[in-house]
């Protein structure tokens, strides 16, 4: 009986490791459906708040396939990229260190679109996965449009950051693509994020606009992650290919950026201090 009950907790303990091991690692994708509203600024400087300010292991992916940016603004050579890995190379050979992150950079045309097949779309996945132990977060920068790889990679992750503007065009793709992910493959974790904003106010306009919407005819609720300002610091950080965050910490959109991070990794952020339960909470800390 002891014995029985021996073998019973180590198998219970194996089992607690095996959950923990799955556990650590966040796999989160990062997708619009309309294009140029600002997703892999937000994901490249996503990654370095976490890593640089943080302290979180990152992996960043930049699965827009053969229109991939992330090098450009890290001002990466191609040499190591996703084309390598879906061409049959490992994916830890293309993995990049920059800025005290990993990367595994995308790159810039195909020859042949029988290349980009999905039997290694779900290679990759494999092999993401596999990697993936190494890291906290593992962040996943796709393309606009509702394509299979997109959804793919929606599906693979533990949430989606859905990034929206408050132009019609950017919410009515933004509503799209969550309606095909809820209807068609019934999944539902999505962070609305509405970037170049003019205000806050702004911002949870356009989320209740497209949450309304979500739960009238999807019977879904999405989470309002935050919003980012509209910035000409950040669009002067992307001609000169640096990043806002590096390049201006105190900027607004550094800022909000930062809050949308806290909101991620449950730390309370100042405002919320500030807050009247915040204050009142705060009377019994002294
Ligand atoms: N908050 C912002 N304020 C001002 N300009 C912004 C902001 N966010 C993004 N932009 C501008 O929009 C451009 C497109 O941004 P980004 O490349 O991040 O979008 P994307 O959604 O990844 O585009 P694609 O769909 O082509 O991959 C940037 O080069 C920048 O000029
Ligand atoms: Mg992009």
């Amino acid at each position: 009986m002891e014995k029985q009950l021996e073998g019973l907790k180590e198998y219970l303990s194996q089992k607690k490791e095996e959950i923990k091991d799955k556990k650590n690692t966040k796999f989160i994708s990062v997708a619009s459906g309309k294009g140029g509203v600002g997703k892999t600024n937000f994901t490249v400087n996503f990654a370095y708040v976490l890593a640089n300010i943080f302290n979180k292991k990152v992996l960043l992916i930049d699965a827009d396939i053969g229109l991939g940016n992330v090098h450009i603004l890290l001002r990466l050579p191609l040499v190591k990229s996703l084309k390598e890995v879906l061409n049959g190379k490992s994916l830890e050979d293309n993995i990049v260190n920059i800025k005290n992150f990993d990367v595994l950079p995308g790159f810039s045309g195909f020859e042949k679109l029988s290349e980009i097949e999905s039997a290694n779309i779900d290679k990759l996945i494999d092999q993401i996965e596999k990697v993936s132990k190494n890291y906290d977060y593992v962040l996943i920068d796709t393309s606009a449009g509702i394509t299979d790889e997109v959804v793919n990679f929606i599906r693979s992750s533990d949430k989606s950051f859905i990034i929206t503007t408050p132009e019609p065009t950017a919410i009515t793709d933004a509503y799209a693509l969550i309606k095909t992910m809820i209807k068609i493959y019934n999944y539902s974790d999505f962070d609305i994020v509405v970037n170049m904003c003019k205000s806050r106010e702004e911002g949870i306009e356009v989320f209740e606009k497209i949450n309304n919407s979500s739960v009238k005819f999807l019977e879904t609720n999405l989470r309002f992650a935050g919003f980012l300002p509209f910035s000409e610091e950040l669009r002067r950080s992307v001609l000169e290919r640096k990043l806002i965050t590096e390049n201006f910490p105190k900027n607004n959109y550094t800022k909000y950026l930062i809050e949308i991070v806290k909101e991620e990794l449950n730390i309370p952020s100042e405002k919320k201090e500030d807050s009247f339960w915040g204050k009142f909470l705060s009377f019994f800390k002294k």
